[in-house]
């Protein structure tokens, strides 16, 4: 990979945020707080156009029950909405259904190297000890991931912490594609990791990140959790006896009041030290039922809508046609020149 930092090219690219979420069932109050909260802000900003997508062709890098894959794609997109994505302001569609991501996936395929590929950590922990038997199209992954932001010359791409080393390869092929062809053609796209909560981790092991794959339910707040189930499940997290520090060195080592707080100050849109600044000294027998409260306030509204978008599964399957369109109107001429720049005849 490259040694040194490559000089910005952003300034010649129109701003531009591209982001995806895999449809793989069950969206988690991680998924909402490190990503959709985000997308939203970055579309409510307008400072950038934005792109955001289902990808339902990174989920089948491993197995997906076909009937199941096609629902929650829709409740992904349902829940794309019911978050704050506006599908007018912002261009909101499946993966798949842009064919684009997947022909200027097979020409980065070429372009990265099988020494990058290996040592993608998401690979190691995925693929396990069992590689020989892991589909190509995992290890594969992420130069399909660079594709799908470089198709739309994205500039800025919002994720959370574990993609950083993701969005890493991105801008390693996008530099060498630039160099091997002699142009300057791909941006050196930045990751956004930046937030309260960039990396929510489980309510019972503060050592794990918070996620769909854990076989603790009481482990994530799903955003399909009633307002019972979330009030109960803040109230058994994992927490320590000590009351609440006035500052943020006061929660080194206690990473479960740390997740807390940081949990509660994505999902009030404060910083850490104002939540600190308000409950320090109480306990968590008084901040635990604010906390829950907060929750509800905020998911209730979107658990419901979403269950209101789901009755409506031609309205999703509308909207999902029109923005595959809006995305190819972006993603087709710049393909068409990637394929000119490489020698293929359109
Ligand atoms: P995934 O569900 O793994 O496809 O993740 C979709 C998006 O949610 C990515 O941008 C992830 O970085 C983000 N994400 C998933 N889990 C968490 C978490 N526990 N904390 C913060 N962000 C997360
Ligand atoms: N790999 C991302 C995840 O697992 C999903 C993803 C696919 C993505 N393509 C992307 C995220 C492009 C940002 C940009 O969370």
């Amino acid at each position: 990979m490259s040694d040194t930092a490559p000089a910005s090219n952003l300034e010649k690219f129109t701003p531009r945020v591209f982001s995806g979420i895999q449809p793989s069932g069950g969206l988690t109050l991680g998924n909402y707080l490190g990503a959709m909260k985000r997308f939203v802000d970055m579309q409510d900003a307008g400072t950038h156009e934005t792109v955001y997508c289902m990808v339902d062709m990174h989920a089948i890098t491993v197995w997906q029950d076909p009937a199941d894959l096609a629902r929650n794609t829709r409740e992904l997109c349902a829940g794309f909405i019911a978050s704050g994505i506006d599908p007018e302001r912002s261009i909101l569609f499946n993966q798949s259904q842009v064919p684009e991501h997947a022909q200027l996936g097979w020409i980065f395929n070429c372009v990265a190297r099988m020494g990058w590929m290996s040592r993608m950590t998401q690979w190691k922990d995925r693929a396990g000890k069992n590689q020989q038997n892991a589909s190509l199209g995992l290890f594969a992954y992420p130069a399909l991931m660079a594709a799908d932001i470089l198709v739309y010359h994205a500039t800025h791409v919002p994720v959370g912490e574990d993609q950083k080393q993701h969005l890493e390869l991105t801008r390693d092929i996008a530099i060498k594609f630039n160099n091997d062809f002699g142009v300057d053609f791909f941006p050196v796209t930045e990751p956004v990791i930046e937030g309260a909560a960039t990396r929510v981790m489980s309510l019972r092991d503060s050592s794990k990140k918070m996620s769909k794959s854990d076989p603790s339910d009481a482990s994530r707040i799903n955003l399909t959790d009633d307002a019972d189930a979330i009030a109960k499940k803040i109230r058994k997290a994992k927490t320590d006896p000590e009351p609440l520090p006035e500052t943020l060195e006061g929660l080194e080592g206690r990473p479960e009041a740390r997740n807390l707080i940081n949990i509660y100050a994505a999902l009030a849109d404060q910083s850490a030290e104002a939540v600190l600044a308000e409950y320090a000294g109480a306990q968590f027998g008084q901040f635990k039922p604010a906390l829950a409260d907060l929750a509800v306030a905020k998911l209730a509204p979107i658990s419901s809508e979403m269950a209101r978008l789901m009755q409506d599964q031609p309205e999703i399957d509308r909207l999902l046609a029109r923005g595959a369109e809006r995305a190819r109107e972006i993603a087709t001429p710049i393909l068409k020149r990637t394929n000119e720049i490489v020698g293929m005849i359109g």
